[in-house]
């Protein structure tokens, strides 16, 4: 513990040295959510982590999340500089859907409208009409059926089928899945609703389907934890990365949080959903990189500038 409180105050000493700010997502360990809450950064979902990341004044960064939130902020401010504590932490959506593959596939249907998630690699979104986060693609969807468009949607099928029965669209899903959320259990979950029948079930829509079918709420990270904090319930199970109940035990005290059902977790296995690439963010290699200077983002910037044009229309919306 000792060790622990010494490594945060070595981080918060750095982060002032080189007027960097930290921003953190609601999957990667608590100490680094605090952190980035007590030294003035950010600890939110992909949407608001882009967005404070633009608008904040520091030159650099430091991203505690997955590869594809630093090549987000790396492509709204090029001029600043982006760390981030594993350069390795990539995401199954973005290994899912490999740039060269999906330009082919737009090719193919030249009459749709592209829209991607934002968990997809610099050169994906470069091919890109729109970026979507989970907090607002159902919307910009919704918008961009009731224009008449036909989608081409990649690369989560789940949350891609969720939005087309919700918005009618017309939408063309690439078959990429979240290695995480793919892994909840609709039947299993059924089961513990009927064991736990005061429950509300908060599910995020990289799940499938059937888990979706059974959720009172579905939504972005940031929308899962105001749901648990404002709703009239006192126990909620939860179908998303494990790491999120760090903040929403803190964001609802007195209310009790069970994890949703994966293929292994009931007996045997206490954290199987918890993302292995957010896992690799932690305070050891985040006071190295501070440290160093080392493990940068770079973003071509001929495809950050086609890339960001499908970024800015979806800021644009949602502000
Ligand atoms: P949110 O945008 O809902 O935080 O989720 C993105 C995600 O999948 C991070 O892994
Ligand atoms: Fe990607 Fe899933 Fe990990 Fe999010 S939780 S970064 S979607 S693999």
């Amino acid at each position: 513990a000792a060790e622990k409180t010494a490594l945060k105050e070595r981080i918060k000493r750095l982060l002032k040295e080189r007027e960097a700010v930290l921003v953190a997502h609601y999957y990667v360990d608590g100490d680094l959510q605090d952190l980035a809450e007590e030294t003035g950064g950010c600890v939110s979902d992909s949407l608001e982590m882009a967005r404070f990341g633009r608008d904040h004044p520091a030159k650099t960064l430091v991203v505690a999340g997955v590869r594809f939130m630093g090549e987000t902020a790396k492509i709204l401010s090029p001029e600043k500089r982006i760390l981030m504590p594993d350069l390795d932490a990539t995401c199954s959506l973005d290994l899912g859907c490999p740039a060269d593959e999906f330009s082919a596939f737009c090719d193919a249907h030249p009459d749709r409208t592209v829209v991607v998630y934002a968990n997809t690699s610099a050169a994906v979104k470069a091919r890109a009409d729109w970026m979507v986060t989970s907090s607002i693609g159902l919307d910009i969807v919704a918008h961009l059926h009731a224009q008449g468009k036909k989608i081409l949607w990649a690369p989560d099928k789940h949350l891609g089928s969720y939005i087309q029965k919700q918005t009618g669209a017309d939408m063309l899903l690439w078959q990429g899945s979240c290695l995480v959320h793919d892994e909840f259990k609709g039947v299993e979950l059924d089961l513990l609703k009927a064991e736990h029948p005061e429950a509300r079930v908060l599910v995020h829509p990289e799940s499938p389907a059937n888990v979706v079918a059974l959720a009172d709420v579905v939504g972005s990270t940031t929308q899962l934890i105001n749901a648990a904090q404002t709703m009239d319930a006192t126990t909620f199970i939860v179908a998303t990365d494990n790491g999120i109940l760090h903040k929403m035990r803190a964001a609802a005290p007195g209310k009790h949080f069970i994890e949703a059902p994966t293929a292994g977790n009931s007996a045997t296995c206490k954290s199987c959903a918890h993302c292995p690439w957010m896992a690799m963010n932690g305070l050891q290699n985040l006071a190295d990189v501070l440290e160093s200077g080392s493990n940068e983002i770079h973003v071509d910037p001929q495809v950050g500038k086609e890339a960001v044009r499908a970024i800015d229309r979806m800021l644009d919306f949602a502000a």
